[in-house]
């Protein structure tokens, strides 16, 4: 019978840094994905990363090629009523953000695991928990044609949104929150340089757009899309048309097409559950909340969650002492429902919500006031580079 300290659900960022940061702690964990190491390494995600985040990657021996390549960003751009307006981020907050892709992260995460001969088991299918209420939770998982069972001291559930550990926790243990919003975001990859310097969030009476970017070769743009939309109707060159049109003039100049390499469709959704840990078993990441990914918070707060769990564990496992575990999901959750608040508002101030142009004006009114306060402009940055982290979430 196999045996580990935690067993770790879902090789995402959250299971893969966890497992990293236990490692150099000297913990041992087994991490069990049920996808294959090449789907995971290429998942076409997030982009931006909050210094927060930055130092944990250091913390965890994997920031070398990051710290490289990555893109420091001192601001970004509003774009409104046919113009852009640039918000400070260093001038009001005195921090920046990195833009550095979430598949490179994961790929960097990967290689710092295997080298360090981690149980880092891709294709496990049919993953189920049990026992996390009591003093010895187990985990079943079929692997290499054999079914298998692995005892642990405690479970992370880091397997997202649709995972497995969030739905075998009794309904009646877990009050949940949700917000769907009537949109999604279309999303694609092209080898082109950007279209700016910076990112561009633009308001625009046909929807949100947005301009980003992986390196100085490669931008990724989204449009706010419906629901309902197939992804087959928008081939490249409808793409671009739509992106330039919600542009302010100068930008949708400055864009430069080519052909896509990626091109997707997310919904948007804010989900809370409360509270994240049950017994022996922590939700860790997507699996515990999501964020619209207006505000760039979804993986910013799955590190924030990883940050506050290895540390308990390293306190317990050094100490005996409980009280961090015990104090994990309150911890966490100060932080996650302000995220939540701020991706909300991020995301109600730039998309179109309705045809109602009272709507509108509205929206271009609370931006024309919020680029002209700096108090406004401050509580903006100070979000999006992400809060402090004051011990208390
Ligand atoms: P996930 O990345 O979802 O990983 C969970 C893992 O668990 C997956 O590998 C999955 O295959 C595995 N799994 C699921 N079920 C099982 C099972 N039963 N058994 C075993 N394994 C299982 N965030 C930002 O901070 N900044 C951004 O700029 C940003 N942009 C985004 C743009 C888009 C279009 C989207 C969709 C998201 C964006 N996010 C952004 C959010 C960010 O990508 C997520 O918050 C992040 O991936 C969460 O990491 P995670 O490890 O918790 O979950
Ligand atoms: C991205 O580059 O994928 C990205 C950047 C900023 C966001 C969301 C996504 O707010």
């Amino acid at each position: 019978m196999a045996r580990t300290q935690v067993a770790i659900i879902g090789a995402g960022p959250s299971g893969l840094l966890l497992s990293q940061l236990l490692h150099v702690n000297g913990i041992d964990s087994v991490v069990l994905e049920r996808r294959s190491r090449e789907y995971v390494a290429r998942r076409v995600r997030a982009g931006v990363l909050e210094q927060g985040t930055v130092e944990l990657l250091q913390r965890a021996h994997v920031g070398e090629r990051m710290l490289r390549e990555r893109l420091v960003h001192d601001g970004f751009e509003l774009g409104f009523d046919g113009k852009t307006t640039r918000v400070d981020l260093h001038a009001l907050t005195g921090a920046a953000v990195s833009v550095y892709g979430q598949t490179e992260l994961t790929k960097d995460l990967i290689e710092a695991r295997s080298a360090a001969g981690a149980k880092l088991l891709f294709e496990a299918g049919e993953v189920s928990i049990e026992g996390f209420d009591g003093a010895h939770p187990r985990v079943h998982y079929a692997h290499g044609g054999r079914r298998h069972e692995l005892h642990c001291d405690f479970i992370a559930g880091c397997d997202g949104y649709h995972g497995v550990c969030r739905r075998t926790v009794p309904a009646q243990s877990m009050q949940s929150f949700e917000r769907t919003y009537p949109f999604g975001w279309l999303g694609i990859l092209a080898d082109v340089p950007p279209a700016s310097r910076e990112l561009i969030y633009s308001n625009h009476a046909r929807g949100f757009a947005l301009c980003s970017m992986r390196s100085l070769n490669r931008s990724r743009y989204y449009v706010q899309c419906g629901l309902d939309e197939n992804l087959e109707s928008w081939t490249d060159a409808r793409f671009w048309d739509e992106l330039r049109r919600r542009l302010p003039a100068a930008v949708a100049e400055a864009v430069i097409t080519g052909p896509s390499v990626e091109k997707s469709i997310a919904p948007l959704r804010s989900f809370v559950v409360e509270p994240l840990t049950f017994g022996r078993l922590f939700l860790v990441g997507d699996a515990a909340h999501i964020v619209p990914p207006t505000g760039a918070k979804g993986l910013n707060l799955a590190a924030a969650d990883v940050r506050v769990l290895y540390g308990a564990l390293v306190e317990y496992y050094r100490t005996g002492r409980r009280e961090s575990i015990d104090g994990y999901s309150a911890q966490c959750l100060r932080r996650i429902w302000k995220a939540v608040r701020f991706s909300w508002w991020f995301t109600s101030l730039t998309h179109k919500f309705s045809d109602d142009p009272f709507n509108h004006r509205l929206q271009l009114a609370e931006l024309d006031y919020l680029t002209g306060s700096p108090a406004a402009l401050g509580s903006l940055a100070e979000n999006y580079v992400g809060l402090p982290f004051d011990g208390a979430g």
